[in-house]
């Protein structure tokens, strides 16, 4: 039997939502896989309308930087818990869900 993962994400879309809300995800767990895998599998499994961001997916252009278990990490380098509560990066204008505005 498949061991799952819950996994809980922060969830705004400002265009359409009055306030943001933790939205949770019971998903298969692999401790192999990253958090940009388990993100990616809850967009191609559960919820097309999930946003994330990513790019090089090897740990160098940090843009998919976010708060897993209340530590800043890199999502495509951070290995998926059995729990994870995934949020945006802290002191940022969220753009939606997990995409916050970055400026240079
Ligand atoms: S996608 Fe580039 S650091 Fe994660």
């Amino acid at each position: 039997m498949t061991e799952s993962a819950l996994v809980s994400i922060f969830r705004f879309n400002p265009e359409e939502d009055d306030c943001p809300r933790m939205e949770e995800f019971e998903i298969p767990f692999d401790p192999q896989k990253t958090v940009l895998e388990a993100l990616q599998y809850i967009y191609e499994e559960r919820d097309g309308s999930l946003a994330f961001r990513e790019s090089c997916k090897s740990g160098f252009c940090g843009t998919c930087g976010m708060i897993v278990n209340g530590h800043p990490c890199l999502a495509c380098t951070t290995y998926m818990k059995k729990e994870m509560t995934i949020e945006p990066l802290a002191r940022h204008r969220v753009i939606r869900d997990l995409v916050v505005e970055l400026k240079k």
